[in-house]
């Protein structure tokens, strides 16, 4: 059993970091993470090394259980790793240093639509009318303009998601960490929300992880795609999705780089979730 006391994360001014290139907004090195219970232990991450550049949209699939969430709690600091090293590149101004979208929305029941996304910008002190500037901003952007002054029970699911993806941006963190926010949403809420981020993130070009089930929804939104291996997770392919944006899903589904990109994504994926059936682990 490694000791798990050994918490090597770094978040400082990479620029002058010899370790590091000034592009670079996450680096990984050799990232191994345990988990504990009882006398048993379980490796879901082994090994993983990992550059995110600054401003890069990289969008992360990989089997059930193969160690997503877990490396992204990690680089958020919510997991501590049991050995390998992270840099992460410090926010300049009093800034967040991530901001999670989850697939379950985490807006606060008991405040409006505009208080919620407002929230992480009233916590960073930022003066009233400045916080309605942008709030006002990113309800435009996200079609909630009309809804500012609702609660989330009066909204539906697609319209609370998108209250969660308003109030990360505004909170404007230095890496923006997503865990499959569109996934248990409806095909067309799911279409529009994809292309309001996309309208979000190329007016900031916020480092983003985006962790997706859906190899359309991979190449649609990602600058690269991270395949990661079945349990534990490693980095298996890399692959750079060199598709000019804005882009757009039906009109990529007829083209032939996104066919052949589609192919390459999930043969290797197809391979990893083959080989995570025969190791039973179920934990999403
Ligand atoms: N808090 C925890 N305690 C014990 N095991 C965990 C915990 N979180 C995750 N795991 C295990 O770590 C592995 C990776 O989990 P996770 O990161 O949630 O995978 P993914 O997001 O790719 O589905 C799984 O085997 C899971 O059971
Ligand atoms: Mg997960």
């Amino acid at each position: 059993m490694k000791d798990v006391s050994q918490d090597q994360r770094y978040v400082g001014d990479l620029s002058r970091s010899a370790e590091l290139r000034p592009d670079v907004c996450v680096k990984i090195s050799g990232l191994t993470k345990e988990f504990h219970m009882g006398d048993r232990s379980i490796a879901a991450i082994d090994g993983l090394d990992l550059e995110v550049k600054d401003g890069e949209f990289l969008c992360i699939v990989g089997p059930s259980g193969c160690g997503k969430t877990t490396l992204i709690r990690t680089i958020a600091g919510l997991e501590t790793q049991t050995s390998g090293t992270i840099w992460v590149k410090k926010p300049a101004g009093g800034r967040p240093l991530t901001a999670m979208v989850f697939q379950t929305d985490s807006i606060f029941p008991w405040m409006t639509v505009e208080d919620n996304v407002g929230y992480g910008l009233r916590m960073q002190g930022v003066k009233k009318s400045q916080r309605d500037a942008k709030v006002e901003s990113l309800l435009k952007i996200t079609g909630l303009e009309k809804f500012g002054k609702s609660y989330p029970h009066q909204l539906s699911g697609g319209m609370r998601q998108r209250v969660n993806v308003a109030r990360a941006f505004a909170a404007d963190p230095e890496i923006l960490l997503m865990d499959e926010p569109f996934g248990l949403l409806d095909e067309q809420n799911r279409m529009i929300l994809q292309r309001e981020l996309m309208e979000i993130w190329r007016g900031s070009r916020k480092t983003t992880l985006f962790i997706t089930h859906s190899v359309d929804e991979a190449i649609l939104l990602g600058d690269r795609i991270l395949v990661m291996t079945a349990h534990p997770g490693r980095v298996k392919e890399i692959i750079d999705i060199d598709i000019p944006r804005p882009r757009d899903l039906i009109a990529l589904r007829g083209d032939q780089k996104f066919i052949s990109l589609y192919k390459q994504v999930w043969e290797l994926l197809s391979e990893e979730v083959l080989r995570s059936r025969t190791q039973g682990v179920l934990r999403q």
